[in-house]
C-alpha cells in the first residue's frame, strides 16, 4: 500500500536530515508517495508566504507529514515557529508529542528507555496575552498558559494508555504544582482522576526542576512521563542531550483520533551553525521517519529502520554517509 506523505524540509540542515529519512524509508521497502512543500524561513524570505489555509486544508487529505526543521535568525523570532509548526499542530489538532529516549552506554552502565508525552495544544504556547504601551518605559507583556479540564484530560488518558501498553506500567507526572497553583492543581487533579480508572499503573510526580536533575543523574526511573506543552519542550532537549545527544531525539506530533494526519520531526531545530556542512546528524530525523511508519501501520519497517540505527555506526562520515549506512542494513 502506498502512503501519501506530505515532506517539508524547511530551513538549515532541515532538508539535510529529511533526504536522510526518505532514504532509509524507500530502502525499507515502504511505498511513498511525497509531495514536497518548499516552505520555512527561506520560503518566507523570497515571498513572504509562511503557511495559508488553503495549503493546511490540503494536509487533511494526507496520510502524514514529515518536518526536518524550521527557522532562521534572519527572520524574526516566532514568525514561522508560529505561523507554520504551531499552525501545523494547532489546525491539525496534533494534541500529543511523543518523544521516546532511549540509551545503551557503549561501556555497559545501565541505560535508559522512557518515552515523554507533551501536551501540544495548550499552555503557555496558545499564545494567550499581548502588549501594551510597546517601546515605551512603561511597557507591559503578558503570556498566559491555558490549560483547559478537556486539553488536559486527554493528554492524561493517552499516556495511562501508553504506561497500559508498556511492560513497566509507570507513568511520572511532570509539572510545578508548588508555584503554578492553578494550571499545577487541574493537572494534578485530573491525572489523579484519571489515575484510579488505571490501578494496574504505578504512579509518581516530578517537580520540573527535581526532574531535570532526575534526567541526568538517574533517567532509568522513568518509563512515561506526561506534561505540559512548554516543561515538555524543554525537557525534551535535555533528554536528548543524556541520551546520546540531540541528534538521536525523536518525535511524533499526534492525532491520536485520526481525524487527520499526523506530523513527524525531529526534537532539534534548524542548526544554522552547522547548516549546508552535512555536519548534522540524521538519525533523529530517521527515527521520526520511524514513529511515522508505525502510525501508517508499517510496524515491521520501523523496527527493521530503529534496529539499523540502533547499530553501531561510524558517526564520523557526512549526513549522507550516515544516511547511506543506515540503509544499507534496512
Ligand atoms: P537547534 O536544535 O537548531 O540547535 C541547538 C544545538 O544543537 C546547535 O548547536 C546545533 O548545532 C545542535 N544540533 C541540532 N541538531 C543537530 C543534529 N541533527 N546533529 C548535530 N547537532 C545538532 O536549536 P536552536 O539553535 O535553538 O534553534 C535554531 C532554529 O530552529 C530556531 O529558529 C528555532 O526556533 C528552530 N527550531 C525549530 C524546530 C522545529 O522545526 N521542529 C525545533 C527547535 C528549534
Ligand atoms: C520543538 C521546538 C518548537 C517548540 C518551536 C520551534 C516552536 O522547539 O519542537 O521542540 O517549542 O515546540
Ligand atoms: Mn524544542
Amino acid at each position: 500500500m502506498s502512503h501519501r506523505i506530505g515532506v517539508i524540509g524547511g530551513d538549515g540542515i532541515g532538508p539535510e536530515v529529511t533526504a536522510e529519512a526518505l532514504k532509509v524509508v524507500r530502502a525499507a521497502g515502504v511505498d511513498l508517495e511525497t509531495v514536497e512543500y518548499d516552505l520555512g524561513g527561506t520560503r518566507y524570505l523570497r515571498d513572504g508566504e509562511v503557511l495559508s489555509d488553503e495549503t493546511l486544508e490540503e494536509w487533511r487529505g494526507l496520510d502524514a507529514l514529515l518536518v526536518g526543521a524550521v527557522g532562521t535568525p534572519d527572520v524574526p523570532p516566532g514568525l514561522i515557529e508560529r505561523g507554520l509548526l504551531l499552525k501545523m499542530r494547532f489546525g491539525l489538532d496534533l494534541y500529543i508529542n511523543q518523544r521516546p529516549f532511549t540509551y545503551t552506554p557503549a561501556d555497559g552502565s545501565p541505560g535508559h528507555d522512557f518515552i515523554v508525552i507533551r501536551e501540544n495544544t495548550e499552555g503557555s504556547y496558545a499564545g494567550e496575552g499581548g502588549a501594551l504601551r510597546k517601546g515605551t518605559p512603561h511597557e507591559i507583556a503578558t503570556q498566559g498558559s491555558v490549560n483547559t479540564r478537556f486539553g488536559v484530560e486527554r493528554c492524561i488518558r493517552y499516556a495511562f494508555e501508553l504506561a497500559s501498553s508498556r511492560p513497566r506500567k509507570h507513568l511520572t507526572l511532570v509539572h510545578k504544582t508548588n508555584v503554578l497553583t492553578f494550571a499545577g492543581d487541574l493537572w494534578e487533579r485530573t491525572f489523579h482522576e484519571v489515575a484510579a480508572e488505571y490501578p494496574d499503573i504505578e504512579t509518581a510526580y516530578n517537580h520540573v526542576d527535581a526532574a531535570c536533575i532526575y534526567f541526568v543523574e538517574s533517567p532509568q526511573r522513568y518509563d512515561v512521563i506526561v506534561t505540559d506543552n512548554l516543561f515538555g519542550d524543554i525537557l525534551t532537549d535535555l533528554g536528548g542531550a543524556v541520551s546520546g545527544g540531540i541528534g538521536f531525539a525523536s518525535s511524533g506530533n499526534l492525532n491520536p483520533d485520526r481525524t487527520g494526519p499526523s506530523m513527524f520531526e525531529p526534537v532539534h531545530g534548524s542548526a544554522p551553525d552547522i547548516a549546508g556542512q552535512q555536519k548534522a546528524n540524521p538519525i533523529a530525523a530517521i527515527l521520526s521517519a520511524a514513529l511515522m511508519l508505525d502510525f501508517l501501520g508499517e510496524a515491521d519497517a520501523a523496527e527493521r529502520v530503529r534496529k539499523a540505527c540502533a547499530d553501531q555506526l561510524d558517526l564520523q562520515g557526512s549526513t549522507a554517509e550516515i544516511g547511506d549506512a543506515i540503509a544499507a542494513r534496512v
